[in-house]
């Protein structure tokens, strides 16, 4: 199979935010319990109660920002039982994720502190299915305001004297689904009144998301920029890849190629999305001033055998980290539009970055593409044209290679996916803009096994190794011979 890519060095399209490569933890599962909180008493080795193996994977990835707490916790999270002593916070059900017990030791100042060691930006999502206006407004004063009140003196007795910066606050999370069942006209009145008591307090400057559309509801996205356009900094978009049906999703590690090429066809879907809810946005917002945030996307399977229905655990494989390498490829072509988006999610639940055992804690391959694709992080995305062979299955087709390119530091990215589990693709890269021939360094990661993962036994088995498949090198380009069911990333510096 033969591509051409060409890539205009010299042709910025925009700036890649780095918030794209943003993450989202939820009261899920064994997301925050087990997976990042562990307590300070704990046998696990942790710094403030957080353990030290998960922070010191988690930072490796220069996380830009972190969603918290939900999510469908987030419409039933009351911030104020996470607050004050752990041993006397509230314990409620977490009727949405498995009906266990939330003790609330992990809350408002451990998420932060969270933050704060991760050296990220929080993105809290407010409570509007089930919580009042009230709690909003004082959850925003509790963390933000430098003064004297109400809610600042319970912070400072709560240990904290001086406020937090806070930039990323959503007002609800999917609100036309277990955020309270609206209807968009419904909503977007809801949220024209919530966000009116969410304040910048100070200095602080609130950037606020409204609920987007599940999916391919435009409807939603019509109505939400007609009535509260104005009102808003960011609106939100949920997709998840789901390689069967709801009912019927498919296993993360025991599948066909027929799945395996389902699972490529549908991340690609993300590309529509996106293109027709912008057009929308468009029409209502032409300067392009509110972010679209995609803030949950990733796969979705069956949960692996014996484990607990509702804490959505599965494993992660080079299907997975394919997955990753095409959604980013898609975020960077419109980065115009797309501001924000959060994997879902960041630990122990469904597209993972790290999966963990007790002490024991394994990197899955997408967390290595986050890892090898940050050098796109706040870079300058440049044009790619794309001339390549499509990677058939029955009657239905998709490009065999994807592509993207960016800028920064003087040095030059292109990250290459070949979804093809059987066909190698040999890509000539065509340079525009190049002021000389440049020296090329390049990792892969790759297995010649579609499901090829990382167990607690064996945690290495797939990991990025360095890649020579390049040649003929000048300042015109290069030539790339891509295995199947790869992802790599060249440096040209
Ligand atoms: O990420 C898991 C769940 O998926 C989130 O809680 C919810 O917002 C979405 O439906």
């Amino acid at each position: 199979m033969k591509a051409t890519e060409t890539i205009n060095a010299d042709l910025p399209i925009g700036t890649i935010s780095r918030h794209i490569y943003g993450h989202f933890a939820e009261h899920l599962g064994r997301c925050i319990y087990e997976g990042i909180w562990v307590g300070e008493d704990s046998a696990i080795p942790n710094t403030q109660g957080i353990r030290n193996d998960v922070l010191e994977a988690l930072k490796k990835l220069d996380i830009p920002v972190l969603r918290w707490p939900g999510g469908c916790f987030a419409d039933e999270y009351h911030w104020k039982d996470g607050v004050g002593p752990r041993e006397s916070r509230k314990r409620m059900v977490n009727t949405h994720w498995g009906g266990v017990v939330e003790n609330n030791h992990f809350g408002t100042h451990e998420f932060l502190a969270l933050c704060e060691l991760l050296g990220c930006e929080p993105y809290i999502c407010g409570n509007l299915g089930s919580g009042t206006v009230q709690e909003m407004q004082e959850w925003v004063e509790y963390m933000t305001f430098d003064g004297e009140s109400p809610m600042a003196n319970w912070r400072k007795e709560n240990g904290r004297d001086k406020p937090w910066r806070l930039k990323y606050f959503g007002v609800g999370n999917e609100n036309w689904g277990c955020g309270g069942s609206m209807r968009p006209e419904y909503y977007a009145d809801e949220y024209r009144r919530y966000q009116t008591y969410v304040r910048n307090y100070g200095g602080n400057r609130i950037y606020k998301i409204a609920c987007g559309s599940n999916t391919a509801d435009y409807h939603w996205t019509e109505t939400l920029m007609k009535q509260a356009g104005s009102h808003m900094d960011g609106l939100s978009l949920h997709y998840y890849t789901v390689p069967g049906n709801w009912e019927n999703k498919g296993a993360a590690t025991e599948f066909n190629e027929a799945e395996w090429f389902a699972t490529m066809r549908k991340s690609l879907y993300m590309d529509e999305l996106i293109t027709r809810h912008a057009a929308i946005m468009d029409r209502y917002d032409p300067e392009k001033r509110v972010g679209m945030i995609v803030d949950e996307w990733g796969t979705w399977y069956r949960v692996e055998e014996g484990t607990n229905p509702g804490f959505l655990y599965q494993q992660n494989t080079l299907r997975d980290a394919l997955v990753a390498g095409l959604h980013f490829h898609i975020f960077h072509r419109h980065c115009d539009r797309v501001h924000m988006a959060n994997i879902a999610q960041t630990v122990n639940v469904l597209q993972a970055m790290v999966l963990t055992e007790g002490a024991k804690m394994l990197l899955t391959p997408t967390y290595h593409v986050f890892e090898m694709f940050k050098v796109h992080q706040d870079a300058e995305a440049l044009a790619v044209h794309t001339d390549a062979d499509s990677y058939r299955n029955g009657n239905e087709a998709i490009p065999q290679v994807s592509v993207s390119a960016s800028r920064r530091d003087g040095k030059t990215h292109i990250s290459l996916c070949n979804v093809h589990p059987g066909e190698a693709a040999q890509v000539s890269l065509r340079l525009r803009g190049l002021s000389a021939a440049p020296k090329v360094s390049a990792r892969i990661l790759t297995s010649g096994e579609m499901n090829a993962h990382n167990t607690f036994e064996r945690p290495d088995a797939l990991a990025p190794q360095a890649f020579d498949g390049f040649a003929n090198v000048s300042q015109e380009g290069l030539a790339v011979q891509l295995p199947p069911m790869s992802v790599a990333v060249l440096e040209l510096s």
